[in-house]
Parts: structure tokens; sequence; C-alpha cells
């Protein structure tokens, strides 16, 4: 990967030496395989096609200026995996086999991890999905869980820099007891009549209400929502949203700046008192909001007038990517050298 482009990678898929695989059958995982075809061969019948029962996880591989791998809270991501799996009855990957298959992943694909200063990783995509036929709505008996890996930029293309969102009011993304805290596929599905009519609009994101009262601010597209009031770091509670470990870490990234952190409904007209705004996730890591447009209330809540970001965020993004890089020190343990 000499002279190789990093800096310009978007946000998509690359092609890597290999994948890692593992098979639930009988009532047992398989020990993890290394393949290295992109392609999978799938039962016509299999539930993950035609019932949805599929759930994935993102997460990030970093290499420090000590040219070390870190990997940023995959336990997290583990846990949070088979909270989707149980979500939508299937089996859960147990923690081991997911470190085992993630850190396989990276080790064979070392060559793919971007280099330090390049501003991309390389993003890590588990994936487990119903692979036993059934025609009848019941859950699989046999199942597959994949890792694939590929070297990512910025989510939204404007990196660091400031994006508009609209705000969506006649799709939802989940019921209030639906699927919304599984980060399962179905849930992207749904959201993408908001997000392709926000970007119709010029918007980089829909932001969802929540679906009951439409009061509520939800999520932006594939991100937590966060608003900076004076000293508060303020971000949603709900019941449909998708419990965001980057947003977890940055509730402790801002008490440890002092900072007081609450977690809460927010009401949409509580948008006029944000001083800033933000989309925060693995993809996203911070994006800065600098407007959202509510058009069917006919409301624009302005951030970043300058259109820089706000000082909090980049208070805030700069210490998570800090440590995410190993360029700060890993005060909260959560690092893990992959190699
Ligand atoms: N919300 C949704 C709907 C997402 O897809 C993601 C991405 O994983 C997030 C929030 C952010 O979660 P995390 O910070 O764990 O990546
Ligand atoms: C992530 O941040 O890892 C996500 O899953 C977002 C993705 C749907 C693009």
């Amino acid at each position: 990967m000499e002279n190789f482009d990093w800096k310009n990678l978007h946000f998509g898929y690359m092609k890597t030496a290999c994948n890692i695989r593992s098979y639930y059958r009988d009532g047992k995982w398989s020990k993890p395989e290394v393949s290295d075809s992109e392609y999978f061969n799938i039962h016509i019948a299999a539930t993950g096609l035609h019932y949805g029962q599929q759930a994935f996880e993102g997460l990030k591989a970093y290499t420090g200026r000590d040219g070390k791998i870190r990997l940023f809270r995959w336990q997290e991501n583990a846990a949070r995996l088979r909270l989707s799996a149980g979500g939508i009855k299937m089996a859960e990957v147990p923690e081991e086999l997911f470190r085992e298959s993630v850190f396989t992943a990276i080790l064979e694909n070392r060559q793919f991890v971007p280099p330090y200063g390049t501003g991309a990783t390389l993003y890590i995509r588990p994936l487990l999905f119903g692979s036993g036929a059934e025609v009848g709505v019941k859950p699989a008996s046999e199942y597959v869980f994949i890792v694939f890996v590929t070297p990512v930029g910025p989510y939204f293309r404007e990196g660091i820099k400031p994006v508009n969102m609209m705000i969506c009011r006649d799709v939802d993304r989940a019921a209030p007891l639906g699927t919304g805290t599984f980060k399962v596929g179905g849930n992207y599905a749904a959201s993408l009549r908001a997000l392709l009519a926000a970007n119709e609009g010029g918007y980089s994101s829909a932001i969802f209400l929540d679906a009951k009262e439409k009061k509520y601010i939800d999520e932006c597209g594939p991100a937590n929502f966060y608003g900076i009031k004076g000293d508060k770091y303020i971000t949603p509670k709900s019941h449909s949203i998708l419990n965001s470990i980057t947003n977890m870490s940055l509730i402790d990234i801002a008490a440890s700046m002092g900072m007081k952190t609450e977690r809460r409904p927010i009401p949409v007209g509580e948008l006029s008192t944000f001083s800033e705004a933000g989309a925060c996730g693995t993809a996203a890591v911070i994006t800065p909001i600098a407007r959202i447009v509510d058009p069917e209330k006919n409301m624009v809540y302005e951030y970043c007038s300058d259109g820089k970001p706000g000082p909090v965020t980049m208070n805030l993004y700069n210490r998570l990517v800090a440590i995410q890089n190993g360029d700060a020190p890993d005060d909260f343990g959560w690092i893990t050298i992959v190699e």
C-alpha cells in the first residue's frame, strides 16, 4: 500500500486481503475461518434474507504515532451485538469469538490499516445473520458471523466541517417499542426514504423525531445527537435510538472537562437554545451541525455562524480523537493494543 492516497479516502467499501467467518450449527459456533472471497453462498430461504434476521456492528482501528494498532472499546460493540442478537432472536456471538474474529481480521489485513496522521482509519464491520432456511416466520436455527474490514475516511464528506441537517417528520426510523435500540439492518432500510429526501434537499442527513409524539429529537441518521448549552452537554434519552458508544464516551469526556451532562428527552423547540449541536458515532466521529431545518414547521436553527465548529465541539473532538490515536493517555481504559 505504498504511495496509497490515504488522505483522500471516503467512507466506502474497498477490497482487502480477507474476512473472517464462523458458523452456528447444532447449537455451537465453529472456529473462525479466514476467507479471501468477498462473496458468500447463501440459502434462498435464509431468514436473514426474508425476515430481517440480521444485525451488525461498526468499530475502528487506529494507528498511533508509535505505529501500534489500537481498538476503541471493542467490548462495548461485542455487548451491543449480543443485545441486537437477543432483540431479534438470533444466536448470540460470544465475546471471545467476537474478539478473535475482529483481531484476526485486523492482523490479516495489516497493510490496510491507515498510517498515523492521515485522518483515515480501518473500519471493522462485524455482521451476524440467520442463514438457516425457514418459510414460516420464526428464528433460524443456523447463523453466520462475518467480520470484514475496509479503510475509510470521514463519513460526512465535510469531515470536521459543519453540516446542515433536515428534520424529517414523515418517516419514522423505529417504533417506540420496536427495534431502534438494536443495530439491525431493518432500521437502516426504514431510514432510507428520509435520508434520500434530506440529500435531495441538499442536507447531509435527516434528523428523526420520536415516532410516538413527534415532539423530541431521536437521532441524526446513523449518529446520536448532542447539544451544548452553557456548561451542559445534553443528549437525547429515547427508547428508539441506538445507544452510541461514541456518545457514552463523550459524556465521560465532557464530565472530565468539568461540564454537566444530561441524558433526557430533548423537545424540538429546545434546539433554539443550544449554542452548538453535533452528531456523533463511530463513522461520523463528531460532526458539527451548522444548521437544522424543520421544513414543515418553517423553522431554521443556526449554529456555527462563522462556518466553523464551536469551541466545545472542537474540544470534545480533539480529546476523543487524541485518546483513539494514542496521543493522549488512556485514562478511561478504553483502548486495546492489537499489535
Ligand atoms: N445511531 C445509529 C443509528 C448508528 O448507526 C450509529 C452507528 O453505529 C450510531 C448512532 C453511533 O453509535 P456508535 O457511536 O456506537 O458508533
Ligand atoms: C457506525 O458509525 O459504525 C455506523 O454503523 C454507521 C453506519 C451505518 C454507516
